[in-house]
């Protein structure tokens, strides 16, 4: 059989994994890019970004005359038999996907189909909302060409699933890949091309309409996103009762044969330059169909708070206050094995401590460079430090963001070693009971501890603040049903009708209005 001719258009996570790989697989790649600098570095066998086992793959292609990086999109498409959308599709302020890039790849594959005699196929496979294809690419394709769509050349979707971090190995090795078609002859080509790359592995090729694949690619991350959400909410509630593990809880969880665990780690929020931005978009689509999507918002919004319960409890263990305490961030990336920052928890979690005046210093192998462009776009004043000892040189407290092999490593000793008293905020729990022993203060996000009456306690506080708020009481009277019940105990609510703040009914009704409780405990 012979070999088609593969371009990709896009050379960033997606289109350059994609092209190395097919490379790999005994293909001739062309990959596209409008940016001479990033082709010249492809050219001489080196990934532009940081992106787990690319460098070495890329090297190898281009070195062996298989992989070969080109300006503009022209040649490329000229040159191939199959064209690759693979350009980036980042958020509007609306939540909508910007297709302006996708746009200006699909007009000019078009302009080049027209000096074109043979049959080619054009797969978009940056992530587009239901309809992209058929009602955005298709039309620019025929109008740029002259030529017609299905007859003159074939058109599919073809979502990509990879994971960055392991990008690369998921592209040699898909759990499925997901094809949809305009007609059965753009189906076919692309299945026959699909089956040469993955010849010899159970790679199960599902054939459906364009929209049906444009659906799945939101399925499944806005799927996952919504794990992790649930997983962090599940964390929360369980940081309140000492001794309960969230990790133990899900391997209990996940015993049952419905629920696959894989994606169920509570930790600091998921980001990336996928889940937010493909919920956000889900959202934005589902709202212009008239369908209010009160699952997808709050997945977000759970998102959203999670960054801000991290900082809350490096506040609580600093005592209340992280105004000049010197907090070390461990990991800036959104996850391991990437430089990305797009979206990462560090970025929000950076923004809520410098909010409250702490002292930044930061540490990352990979993702600084990337770190000062986007921190100081957001004007926050953040110092980075080359390695994790000079990270941690007097801090007051550590926050691990992201689980970077490397940090896994590290012994309770360099954190005694080198900060001011070891209090560990552990955003991803990497580290174990034995470690968590030996440090000064180690809070897990998911794991209840001995704090927890703390964390009751700011709920008190928050329930004070909230009836100062709604004018029932005033900042004094909290004042003193605080000291009463460091005095005699009891609920901050009982304390307040004792001391004749507040009567029973007026709190009840409070309770009823603000938690929708009736015939609460106060
Ligand atoms: N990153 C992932 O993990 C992942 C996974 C699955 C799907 N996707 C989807 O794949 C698509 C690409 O994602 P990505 O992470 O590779 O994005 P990216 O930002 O890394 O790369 C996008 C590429 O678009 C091209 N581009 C950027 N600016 C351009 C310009 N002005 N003109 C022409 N081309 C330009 C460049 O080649 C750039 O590298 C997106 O739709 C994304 O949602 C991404």
């Amino acid at each position: 059989m012979t070999k088609p001719k593969i371009s990709i258009l896009g050379t960033g996570y997606v289109g350059l994994v994609a092209a190395a790989v097919f490379a790999e697989r005994g293909f001739d790649v062309l990959a596209s890019s409008q940016d001479k600098e990033k082709v010249d570095l492809i050219n001489r066998g080196k990934a532009p970004f940081f992106e787990q086992d690319l460098d070495a793959i890329v090297e190898k292609t281009v070195r062996a005359g298989k992989l070969r990086a080109v300006l503009g999109r022209r040649e490329a498409v000229l040159q191939s038999d199959i064209f690759f959308i693979a350009v980036g599709t980042p958020s509007l302020m609306s939540g909508e996907a910007d297709l302006r890039l996708v746009k200006e790849t699909a007009a000019a594959i078009g302009e080049a189909l027209r000096e074109k005699d043979s049959y080619g196929l054009v797969v978009a496979r940056s992530t587009i909302v239901p309809g992209t294809t058929r009602n955005v690419i298709l039309p620019l394709l025929e109008k740029h060409s002259g030529k017609k769509a299905g007859r003159d050349f074939g058109v599919c979707m073809s979502p990509e699933f990879l994971r960055q971090g392991a990008a690369v190995h998921d592209t040699r090795n898909p759990d499925s890949v997901v094809i949809g078609e305009l007609d059965a002859r753009s189906g076919a080509f692309l299945e026959s091309f699909c089956r040469q790359v993955y010849a010899g592995q159970d790679v199960p090729i599902l054939r459906m309409n364009l929209e049906s694949a444009e659906m799945v690619k939101y399925g499944r991350n806005t799927f996952l996103a919504m794990n992790i959400s649930y997983i962090n909410e599940l964390a929360r509630i369980a940081e309140t009762i000492p001794g309960i593990d969230i990790y133990e809880v899900v391997k209990g969880i996940g015993a049952d044969w419905r629920i696959n665990p894989a994606f169920l780690n509570a930790g600091c929020g998921y980001g990336g330059s996928c889940f937010p931005k493909d919920v956000k978009a889900l959202i934005s689509f589902a709202r212009l169909r008239g369908v209010q999507p009160q699952l997808l918002e709050t997945v977000e919004e759970v998102n959203e708070q999670q960054a801000i319960h991290v900082v809350a409890i490096a506040k609580q263990e600093l005592g209340g206050s992280l105004k000049g305490k010197r907090v070390a961030l461990l990991g800036l990336a959104f996850k391991p094995g990437t430089d990305d920052m797009r979206e990462a928890p560090a970025i929000k979690v950076a923004n809520h401590l410098y909010a409250q005046e702490a002292d930044i210093v930061a540490y990352d192998p990979k993702a600084i460079p990337n770190a000062r462009t986007r921190f100081i776009r957001d004007t926050i004043r953040i110092s980075y430090a080359n390695s994790v000892e000079e990270c941690l040189t007097g801090a007051d407290c550590c926050i691990l963001l992201t689980e970077w092999e490397e940090f896994k490593k590290l012994t309770p000793e360099v954190f005694n070693r080198c900060m001011k008293r070891s209090v560990i905020v552990d955003g991803r729990r990497i580290w174990d009971d034995s470690f968590q022993k030996k440090v000064a203060s180690y809070r897990g996000i998911g794991l209840g501890s001995s704090n927890a009456y703390a964390s009751e306690h700011t709920v008190l506080f928050k329930l004070g603040d909230q009836l100062i708020q709604a004018g029932l009481i005033t900042p004094d009277q909290l004042e003193r049903a605080l000291e009463e019940q460091s005095r005699t105990g009891g609920l901050i609510g009982a304390n307040l009708i004792k001391l004749g703040f507040l009567t029973e009914q007026a709190l009840l009704d409070f309770l009823g209005r603000q938690y929708g409780l009736s015939g609460a405990n106060p």
